[in-house]
């Protein structure tokens, strides 16, 4: 990014933050003078830790395709900027981890690396902090979740060995400036889950379904004035996430006719309507679970009706709410809640948490083969 470019980003964020924030005007444009200083010097400037709080919480407020944007003010940010080593990184995963899941009471949380043009670099290549592992069998059946076959190939290239489970937890692996990726496994002590049973339809044992609690978003950029942090993030789950998408997509877990057949419902024919008997109990199950086991978890009608609350309160203050309809409906019952019956305008504002692509390596290593792997396995670190 050329420096007038990056002074203008700065400038406009810098404007945003001290207005909303209430800092004096002097104070603005002192502040303003002295990152237009840095930037004519060094190329770059370097975010006050206020600036970085409040950057990542309106990144959030802007995030286009979230509904729980109600809570933006309070997220919990860990300044992770100096870092200086891989064990360093690897020490703010658990911390983010641990600090999120916090017993079930669930803190939304963001662990901020350095920029991404610093000397310090980390790349993540995990697109969430726990992730189950997908493995491809011989008889071409998926065991674990299918959406994370190229991770586990990654993974298991790097040295790491799962249990064969459906659920193994996978390691996070990122890298490091140019040196091997790191692989830092999750114990299963670290990683609170929570096991899916029906308040009515007791027995769903043999079902063996199961999800974690916290999904930590590790594929993306927080980006604020121009500046861009490797920053994992999360809040908590809204129950259709697990209970429609995750645990049914068909390229997911693929489990609605196993539940189905549990409930011993007719599946014959989809117009006696299984499916959408199997997904309503499906979400029962996740939402009444997750209570059950004390994990904070949204169902999607107090979800829809915290987004329209959030949507008055910006537009009190002027500010007009962007959003991705598509992503915003949820994926079962969408016309029972408000946001189906009303457009809204889908626009990017900065700052915000931008997807950013697996690096090259992510491939190559994928597409190594057990010949091709080279022994004592150099990139286990
Ligand atoms: N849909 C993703 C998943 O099922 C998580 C996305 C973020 N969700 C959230 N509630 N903050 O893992």
């Amino acid at each position: 990014m050329n420096n007038s470019l990056l002074l203008n980003k700065a400038l406009k964020f810098l404007f945003q933050y001290g207005k909303e924030s209430g800092l004096s005007e002097e104070t603005i444009i002192n502040r303003q003078h002295m990152i237009k200083e840095e930037i004519e010097t060094t190329g770059t400037y370097t975010h006050t830790l206020e600036e970085i709080t409040y950057g990542a919480t309106l990144a959030w407020r802007n995030s286009a395709k979230c509904i729980g944007r109600l809570f933006w003010e309070t997220l919990d940010v860990f300044d992770a900027r100096n870092v200086n080593s891989q064990e360093d990184v690897a020490k703010h995963i658990h911390h983010h981890i641990h600090h999120a899941t916090n017993d079930g009471k669930i803190r939304s949380t963001i662990t901020v690396f350095p920029e991404i043009s610093s000397s310090q670099k980390v790349q993540l290549w995990s697109p969430q902090l726990i992730r189950y592992a997908g493995y491809q069998k011989e008889s071409g059946d998926i065991l674990g979740d299918p959406a994370n076959l190229e991770l586990t190939t990654v993974a298991q290239n790097l040295g790491w060995q799962g249990e064969g489970t459906p659920y193994d937890i996978l390691p996070v692996i990122f890298q490091w400036n140019e040196e091997p990726p790191s692989v830092v496994p999750i114990a299963n002590e670290e990683v609170l889950e929570v096991e899916i049973n029906h308040p009515i339809n007791l027995d769903w044992k043999p079902l063996n379904l199961k999800w974690y609690a916290v999904p930590i978003i590790s594929d993306r950029y927080l980006e604020i004035g121009g500046l861009s942090y490797p920053a994992p993030f999360n809040g908590w789950y809204m129950e259709t996430e697990i209970a429609a998408r995750n645990l049914v997509d068909s390229y997911r877990y693929n489990r609605l006719r196993d539940v189905a057949n549990q409930l011993k419902l007719d599946t014959t024919s989809t117009t006696t309507f299984w499916r959408d008997r199997a997904l309503v109990e499906l979400q029962h199950a996740v939402y009444s679970s997750y209570r059950q086991a004390g994990v904070q978890m949204v169902d999607h009608y107090t979800a829809a009706q915290q987004f329209q609350t959030f949507r008055e309160k910006e537009e009190k203050l002027q500010r007009e709410v962007k959003g991705d309809w598509t992503w915003l409906v949820p994926p079962v019952s969408p016309a029972l809640t408000p946001i189906f019956h009303q457009g809204i305008i889908n626009e990017e504002l900065s700052p915000n948490f931008i997807k950013h692509k697996r690096p090259k390596l992510f491939k190559k290593i994928s597409e190594m083969t057990e010949s091709s792997r080279p022994t004592g396995c150099p990139f286990h670190s």
